[in-house]
């Protein structure tokens, strides 16, 4: 039986900042980014745009054409929590009007959760093969202006229907995995902004890389060279052409010029959505994913690796091989025009959006009303967090359900 990825859906914000607009400001060569760092943009989220806003976006889309009758299982995997008790997976089961004969739960540890909550989701579906699971990763990458994690921010959600009717990429459920108790990243429940090493969290990046990568190989006697392309999760990409390389000298032996240009080469789709996003922590390895498959047309029973990194630290290294007909079934067009169709923020604007603060203290507020999508935070009454829908575009009402279109009015 094959389990796997049956349909796979990216949102992003719908603003943007461009790098070289932050280098002027902050009076820094903008090659260090756009060179440096690899990115060129940073998705910016409006104030009516959260974690659950971004997810239910994404896994609007990634449900389309299924039937949400079948999913019994909706994980979110996130680290910018919206509640320290109630899931933000409950808000995005309401907002998609899916069954109620459901269990929703979110999951955490750092980056790296969404990577784990998919190989749960394949060891379910892999005993209870008639049912779906839906799992969502969203995040906002946020650090302290003008620290040196500010150009590494983002925001971004990455929905996956994962099923035993693979359309896209059956995945294997060997992985290797390696766990470390490190204070590389993390983000205090009293921050907005997470606090960070850097140099350090790039050092245990490429070790939990070369540990995984181990416990993998030993567990599937597979090589580097059995794998067609790579994807990594990405802070930013030029992490990922560091870690790559790390991993191809590591175990692949010999450091010359034609064999790192034929390793970045593995990677290079992989990295152009995120260079023009940002980092989006659980998301980022399947906007990578999404990538890849968007831009390349000739991956069919190619073999795919992928890296997870989360913070703290855990990170994974699994594999799965591209499926026949996988260009019908990726979201290469409406991705194109998602990134196409945004807007370029100037500086004050990127202030204002990053400033903006939702009241703390239960008193009522309607947030300013900016593009979204098709869902968007609405306010914020007596502490609940109100969601709504945004007007439906013509594609969308031929292709919802009556019982999805009917159940995502607003909900408090
Ligand atoms: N033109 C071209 N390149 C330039 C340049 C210029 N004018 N000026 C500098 N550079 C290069 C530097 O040489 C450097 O390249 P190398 O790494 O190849 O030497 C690169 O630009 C970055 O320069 P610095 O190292 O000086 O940058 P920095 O110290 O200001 O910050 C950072 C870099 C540490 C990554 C910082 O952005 C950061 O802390 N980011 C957040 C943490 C992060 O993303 N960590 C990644 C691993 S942890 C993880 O993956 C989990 C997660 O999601 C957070």
């Amino acid at each position: 039986m094959k389990v796997g990825i049956e349909s796979l859906a990216v949102h992003v914000p719908h603003y943007y900042l461009d790098l070289k607009t932050l280098a002027e400001v902050r009076g820094v060569d903008p090659g260090k980014f756009y060179q440096g760092l690899g990115q060129e943009k940073m998705a910016v989220p409006p104030p009516d745009e959260d974690i659950v806003s971004m997810a239910a976006n994404a896994a609007y889309r990634a449900l389309e054409g299924i039937d949400a009758s079948s999913v019994d299982t909706v994980l979110l995997a996130t680290e910018s929590g919206i509640d320290q008790s109630k899931s933000a997976a409950v808000y995005v089961h309401h907002l998609l009007g899916l069954p109620a004969n459901c269990k929703a739960v979110e999951l955490k540890q750092a980056c790296s959760s969404g990577a784990v909550g998919l190989l749960m989701a394949l060891a379910y579906v892999a005993v209870h093969p008639s049912r779906k699971v839906l799992l969502v990763t969203s995040d906002i990458a946020r650090y302290r202006m003008k620290s040196s994690g500010e150009p590494t921010q983002g925001a971004g959600a990455a929905a996956l229907v994962v099923s035993a009717e693979p359309r896209i990429v059956e995945l294997g459920q060997e992985s290797g995995s390696y766990t470390e108790d490190v204070m590389d990243f993390w983000r205090p429940n009293y921050m907005d902004e997470a606090l960070v090493d850097g140099k350090y969290s790039i050092k245990v990046y490429q070790r939990a890389l070369l540990r995984a990568w181990e416990a993998y190989a030993s567990l599937t006697h597979r090589s580097l060279d059995d794998h067609h392309r790579f994807c990594y999760h990405l802070p930013f990409t030029r992490m990922a052409e560091k870690a790559h390389l790390h991993l191809v000298h590591a175990f692949a032996g010999g450091k010359t010029r034609g064999a790192t240009t034929d390793a970045l080469a593995k990677i290079r789709s992989s990295l152009h959505y995120n260079r023009l996003v940002g980092n989006s922590y659980t998301a980022s390895v399947f906007v990578a994913l999404s990538s890849l498959l968007d831009l390349e047309s000739d991956l069919e029973g190619r073999r795919v690796g992928l890296f997870s990194y989360g913070s703290g630290c855990v990170a994974t290294f699994f594999s799965g091989v591209v499926l026949p007909g996988y260009r019908n079934f990726v979201q290469a067009e409406r991705h194109a025009a998602l990134l196409r169709e945004r807007e370029e923020i100037t500086f004050q604007r990127y202030e204002e959006f990053y400033n903006y603060r939702l009241p703390r203290d239960g008193s009522e507020c309607a947030t300013p009303r900016h593009q979204t999508g098709l869902f968007r935070l609405a306010g914020i009454t007596g502490h609940k967090r109100i969601y709504e829908r945004v007007a439906a575009e013509p594609a969308e009402d031929r292709q919802g359900t009556p019982e999805r279109k009917g159940a995502v009015a607003s909900i408090s």
